[in-house]
């Protein structure tokens, strides 16, 4: 159900060791050094794209999962009251239609690509997203207007949250994997 990058990081499984010869092989710049090449009727539409495929939906509008994708466009990205429980505390998907209303591109590019949230939320994927992919879901995002209640607060560790939440359960970290954490820097 959840995707495998988020699985992996709730895991905090750790990539195979890389390979210095394997690296340097596939040395390519990073995609945020991609220029926008998309006229704004194409980021529209390939905003709609990513939200669809790239999870954003699946927590951030409520229903989407369960129903198989069978939401109206209407109700995309309002946030959602399923808690997500674990050692972090409690958080709620943000309701995307309230949050990036007012947000003028740089403003969005800036803060995507320096985004730091707590778990479930994919962060990673939206940091590593091309500046067209980005702008591309601000745009859509935005044409959908500013609709929906902010979703709940976050709550602290060792608080229980109001139905309905999913509880992870998790195994304390395999010790490779915090000190890969504990070291980002060396990676070539
Ligand atoms: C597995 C569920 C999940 C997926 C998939 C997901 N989100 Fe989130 N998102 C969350 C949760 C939960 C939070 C709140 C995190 C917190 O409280 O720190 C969040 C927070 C955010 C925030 C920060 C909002 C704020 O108020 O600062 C942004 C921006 C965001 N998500 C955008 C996206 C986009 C864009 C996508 C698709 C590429 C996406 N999310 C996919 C669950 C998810």
């Amino acid at each position: 159900m959840l995707p495998v990058a988020l699985a992996c990081a709730l895991a905090a499984c750790t990539p195979a060791a890389s390979d210095s010869k394997a690296d340097a092989a596939v040395a390519t710049p990073h995609p945020s050094a991609t220029p926008v090449a998309m006229t704004d009727a194409q980021l529209l539409a390939h905003g709609e794209y990513m939200v669809r495929i790239a999870g954003c939906n699946d927590c951030h509008t409520p229903g989407y999962a369960e129903s198989g994708g069978k939401v109206p466009k209407t109700q995309w990205l309002v946030g959602s009251r399923m808690g997500w429980n674990g050692p972090w505390g409690t958080t709620y998907a943000a309701n995307l239609r309230l949050k990036l209303a007012d947000m003028e591109d740089a403003a969005w590019l800036k803060y995507s690509a320096e985004l730091h949230t707590r778990p479930p939320m994919p962060d990673f994927a939206v940091r590593d997203m091309s500046e067209q992919d980005r702008l591309a879901i601000l745009r859509f995002t935005k044409s959908l207007g500013a609709d929906g209640e902010p979703a709940p607060a976050y709550l602290p560790p060792g608080q229980t949250p109001p139905l309905p939440f999913i509880e992870f359960n998790l195994p304390p970290p395999p010790a490779a994997a915090a000190s890969s954490v504990a070291k980002p820097a060396a990676a070539g």
